[in-house]
């Protein structure tokens, strides 16, 4: 299939390039597992969606939560069918039935969600479903070579050996990428690949995906971190309640002017400043410790404060909340929470005394999906209501989980859908609704603002400082470090398990916080 490649447009020619993957009117209805419209639903999810990618671009596709991206791009890369509308590879239009065929046009996708198998190792992943054989045995040494070819064209070394769960989240998802390109991908489609990844992860991503932008592949990006479509997109297709707003080039938009097509409105000041002075410690951490992961840490977060806990991905700050929370045991060092040693009380204990977690992994820790989005928002309350022998009326439940709803601008069709039919970040808001039911002392967010949107996360910062400043303590890990800057006042860097640095944020910045973050050898390098 060579066709219309073969004249390799270039990106500064005055026609406009041919287009490797396009999409016209696409119309997608609310579907079951299988895919298939559910019969009588009339909800669109898409109502006539358009793109068109070229070779050697990368086309940012933005939009808010529950705009419709990650339903479009289901559909180019073959996981759902649409009802109508064209898809073409080439100019030739394309019917996918599955995504392994789409695959053999040339369309690879990295899910929003990762479909690599934990247990196994680089190598079984690579191939997995699809592995090679050679007189009806699997041949290792060809699925070996291959393997390192494809690592090497993106010019990384990773040991085809090692347990997918073993590696960084960043070196996952670059073996997703060496997966497509082994299945000579000609368009790589990435759902929010940067959400889980620090900044110099991010970096490292990147490098990758230029690399493959001038291998001439078209590279659809979609992304909440505008940061990164300026920085890295040619154009910009925008989407907004299932249709495409229009498509840009990135260089005649400016961040308000995107923002104003992505929400249709302006959204003044970013940040929201609590209005809110420190009083007494609400949580003090002294010495902890739990095995390299966390080392002798101590903090203090205090009534009215907002106290962010930077770091790199890896550098134990996911593991000291869980300390706090006691979902993991500590091997040395205490806790206390308004004064009160708890370091030997269970999770349940602590979580009924006045902390709530809202844990990084909505999927496995934060949402259960099964259940509808009502019950999620509901189920702490129920539990706290009913042991007090009142039950929570339906009634009750109901309105409880609909004004939750309305203050975090949850998009539901109905709150008693199942909460896997919600958009990712909504499904973030939902984690979070749930521990706002019930006042607590202490709020534990690790990175809350991952896959949220950009008017949502102004709702979710508001949300925060209202928390602060009814009086309660926030401890908040977040890698996006204007965030960290903008809406705390204390910053722990955490490094290697240990805490590695405090600052106070007025009096520091991002370089002062990203030198702290990384190894001592690079910070060198750094200063
Ligand atoms: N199977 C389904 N049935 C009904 N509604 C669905 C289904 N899947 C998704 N939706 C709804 O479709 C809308 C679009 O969801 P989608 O996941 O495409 O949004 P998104 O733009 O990727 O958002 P985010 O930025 O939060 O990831 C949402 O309102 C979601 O609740
Ligand atoms: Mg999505």
């Amino acid at each position: 299939m060579t066709g219309p490649t073969a004249s390799a447009p270039s990106l500064e020619g005055t026609a406009a390039p041919a287009s490797v993957l396009s999409a016209r009117e696409v119309v997608k209805y609310a579907y079951d597992e299988t895919g298939a419209p559910i019969t009588g639903s009339d909800v669109r999810l898409l109502k006539g969606v358009s793109i068109s990618v070229r070779p050697g671009e990368i086309h940012a596709l933005i939009g808010e939560n529950g705009a419709g991206k990650s339903t479009f791009i289901k559909v180019l890369g073959g996981a759902i069918p649409a009802e109508q509308g064209e898809v073409a590879v080439e100019q030739q239009p394309v019917v996918f039935g599955s995504s392994r065929r789409a695959r053999e046009l040339g369309i690879s996708v990295i899910w929003q969600e990762f479909s690599l198998s934990p247990k196994l190792s680089v190598l079984e992943n690579m191939f997995l479903g699809e592995e090679i054989t050679k007189h009806g045995l699997l041949d290792r040494s060809e699925m070996r070579r291959r393997s390192t070819a494809a690592l090497a064209r993106l010019g990384v070394q990773i040991d085809l050996d090692r347990q997918i769960d073993s590696l960084s989240t960043s070196e996952q998802q670059i073996v997703e990428i060496a997966k497509a390109l082994d299945r000579d991908a000609r368009v790589l489609i990435l759902d929010e690949p940067t959400a889980s990844l620090t900044g110099v992860e991010a970096d490292q991503l990147f490098a990758v995906v230029q690399e493959l932008r001038r291998k001439k592949l078209g590279i659809v990006l979609v992304t909440h971190r505008l940061d990164e479509v300026f920085e890295h997109s040619q154009r910009i297709t925008v989407m907004k309640d299932g249709a495409t707003i229009g498509t840009f080039d990135t260089e005649t938009m400016t961040r308000e002017s995107l923002i104003q097509k992505m929400v249709g409105r302006e959204l003044g000041s970013y940040f929201v400043r609590p209005n809110a002075v420190a009083g007494e410690a609400v949580l003090e951490v002294d010495g902890l410790s739990c095995g390299r992961a966390v080392v002798e840490a101590s903090i203090v977060v205090r009534a009215g404060e907002i106290v962010a806990l930077g770091g790199l991905v890896g550098a134990g700050r996911t593991e000291l909340c869980r300390l706090v929370v006691g979902a993991d045991r500590a091997t040395a060092g205490t806790v206390r929470l308004r004064g009160r040693d708890i370091s030997r009380w269970t999770l349940r204990r602590r979580l009924d005394a006045g902390i709530a977690f809202v844990p990084e992994d909505r999927k496995s820790q934060g949402v259960v999906l099964a259940m509808s989005v009502q019950r999620n928002l509901t189920t702490r309350s129920w539990r706290s209501l009913s042991r007090r022998g009142i039950l929570l009326s339906p009634r009750r439940e109901q309105e409880l989980a609909e004004s939750l709803i309305s203050d975090l601008e949850i998009k539901v069709h109905t709150p008693l859908q199942a909460a896997a039919t919600l958009s990712g970040g909504n499904q973030q808001r939902v984690a979070i609704g749930k521990w706002l039911v019930k006042p607590s002392s202490l709020y534990i967010f690790d990175e809350p603002t991952r896959g949220v949107d950009v008017g949502a996360r102004r709702a979710l910062y508001a949300l925060i400082a209202g928390l602060v400043e009814r009086g309660a303590g926030v401890l908040m890990v977040s890698s996006d470090l204007p965030e960290v800057l903008g809406m705390s006042d204390r910053v722990y860097i955490m490094r290697e398990g240990r805490i590695a640095g405090e600052y106070a944020a007025a009096e520091t910045d991002e370089s002062e916080l990203l030198r702290a973050m990384l190894p001592e050898t690079h910070a060198e390098v750094a200063s």
